[in-house]
């Protein structure tokens, strides 16, 4: 029987940041399906949001975390996570993270919903920095374990007592045993047919803990991306919004303007849909020297596909971008299983409340790893129960593109209850069908879409009226 004290699903910013400080109590084992960079964290562009300007101060933060989010926040959360972000930060900078600086001041972006500039970055890539200075440091903590391209099937729950993972490796299956397991498996974008999240992004940590009877909260506030590069049948390739913090103008056909650029998400994105045209994003008026520097990745990338961001507008429209709600936790990251935790994007702490702030879900991710992590007790391990293994049965489908279009036409930026009734029809029936699974990821990760595109619609019709991302047209 393979045992350990902690073990975390994901290794983005969650996962690794928590592994990193639980360490120091016990031995930590880290699975995740492909290699350990990639996560989410990995492609993040803006940076991430803190208190940390001199004409800045918590209760700003807090009431633009707050407005954004309707109002629908949980506001201890909100507080919690603001008073913290500071500290979360420097001890990023402590790990080498590079943030840009202007002499000896950290340089700050804005983007939408803030009402100054909070947010630090490392260029259009601050991600990836981030992921980079944490993979470091726990390689080189003897602590850690990290197994890559291990996939979790399931959750070994018993009487709401969770006591490990039933992993796929190496085409086996493996039943792993822990008095702590941790979910840090991230977003959901693949379940709509445009995302901005990169394919790891499958809900598999939020449909595990649905399978095992956990409470999950806010499904309905799915939030969309305003401008992710638009070319027909390619990847939704996300355009930071820092550009727009830095002046890019959103304009239609005619160049005319139609919305503040720096109005929150989901307000930008519905404005965008609304227009019924080919929008565009243009930061071409500034200097082409600083752009190319600024915003060296989104440059390079454009350039790929034959366009010139310091010289021309960019077809753009709104993509899924991140779920505010989740596997509902409390501020210690317990949910409502017994020795099963999560945080970041998969879990829902409430900070965001019905549409997330700019450059929060770092933030968020990072400061409730470390409380958890502080919080967490090792315990002595428990009785084991035996727990039968799961069965495989072939089966073709082409479910996961399936999903994703009923995603997309019936639960996306503007829904109707009779829209979102028929999309809910069509993914029971999908249901009644593909009840097996294959055994591969692709079909373990098409079961966990369908389970978790079911549970959106379900709360997305429970909620009546619009909120935050969550907007009905009648
Ligand atoms: P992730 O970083 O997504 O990590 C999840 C991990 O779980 C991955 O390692 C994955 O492989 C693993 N995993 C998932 N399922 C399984 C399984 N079944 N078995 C094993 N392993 C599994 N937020 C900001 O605050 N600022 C930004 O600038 C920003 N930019 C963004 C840009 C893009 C393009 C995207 C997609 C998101 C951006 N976000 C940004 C959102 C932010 O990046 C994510 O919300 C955050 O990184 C989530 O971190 P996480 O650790 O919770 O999950
Ligand atoms: C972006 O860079 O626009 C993404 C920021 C975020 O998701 O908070």
């Amino acid at each position: 029987m393979k045992q350990f004290d902690f073990i975390v699903i994901g290794s983005g910013i969650s996962g690794l940041n928590f592994a990193l400080n639980a360490s120091k109590k016990g031995k930590v084992l880290i699975v995740t399906k492909k290699k350990i960079i990639e996560a989410a964290t990995n492609y993040a562009q803006g940076g991430i949001a803190a208190v940390l300007g001199k004409i800045d101060n918590y209760e700003k933060h807090i009431n633009d975390t707050m407005k954004a989010g309707a109002f629908h926040n949980n506001k201890r959360a909100v507080e919690y996570m603001v008073k913290n972000g500071p500290k979360e930060i420097q001890k990023l900078l402590d790990l080498g993270v590079p943030f840009e600086k202007n002499k000896s001041e950290l340089e700050l972006t804005k983007e939408g919903g803030h009402s100054t500039r909070r947010v630090a970055f490392v260029g259009d890539r601050t991600g990836h920095s981030i992921e980079k200075a944490l993979i470091n440091a726990v390689k080189k903590d003897p602590q850690i374990e990290v197994w890559e391209d291990t996939f979790a099937i399931d959750l070994l729950v018993r009487n709401d007592r969770c006591y490990g993972i039933e992993v796929l490796k190496n085409n086996r299956t493996l039943q792993l045993f822990s008095s702590a397991v941790i979910l840090a498996t991230g977003g959901l974008g693949q379940a709509y047919k445009h995302t901005t999240n990169p394919r790891i992004s499958t809900g598999d940590g939020l449909a595990m803990a649905i399978r095992a009877g956990a409470k999950t909260q806010d499904l309905e506030f799915i939030q969309f991306h305003p401008t992710a590069l638009d070319i027909p049948r390619k990847k939704r390739f996300l355009l930071t919004e820092a550009l727009r913090g830095e002046g890019a103008k959103l304009v239609n056909e005619k160049g005319e303007r139609f919305i503040d650029e720096l109005k929150s998400r989901d307000i930008v994105a519905r404005a965008i849909y609304n227009q019924k045209e080919q929008i565009y994003l243009d930061i071409s008026h500034k200097d082409s020297k600083y752009l190319r520097k600024r915003f060296a990745h989104v440059y390079k990338e454009l350039k790929k596909h034959g366009f010139d961001l310091t010289k021309q507008k960019i077809p753009v429209s709104p993509a899924a971008h991140y779920v505010c709600g989740g596997v509902k936790v409390n501020l210690k990251g317990e949910t409502s299983i017994k020795n099963l935790y999560a945080f970041g994007e998969v879990a829902c702490t409430g900070v965001h409340g019905a549409n997330r702030l700019a450059s929060n879900s770092l933030l968020e991710a990072i400061v409730f790893s470390h409380r958890i992590a502080h919080e967490i007790k090792k315990k002595k391990s428990p009785k084991y129960p035996n727990f039968s293994k799961i069965s495989f049965k072939n089966q073709p489908s082409n479910l996961k593109s399936k999903i994703k279009k009923i995603m997309w036409k019936h639960a996306g930026i503007s829904r109707t209850t009779q829209g979102l009734k028929n999309g809910l029809r069509q993914l029971q029936a999908l249901n009644n069908k593909f009840s097996h699974v294959q055994k591969n990821i692709s079909s373990l990760e098409a079961r966990n879409l369908l389970n978790i595109s079911i549970q959106i619609i379900k709360s997305a019709i429970k909620r009546k009226q619009s909120l935050g991302c969550h907007y009905l047209s009648e």
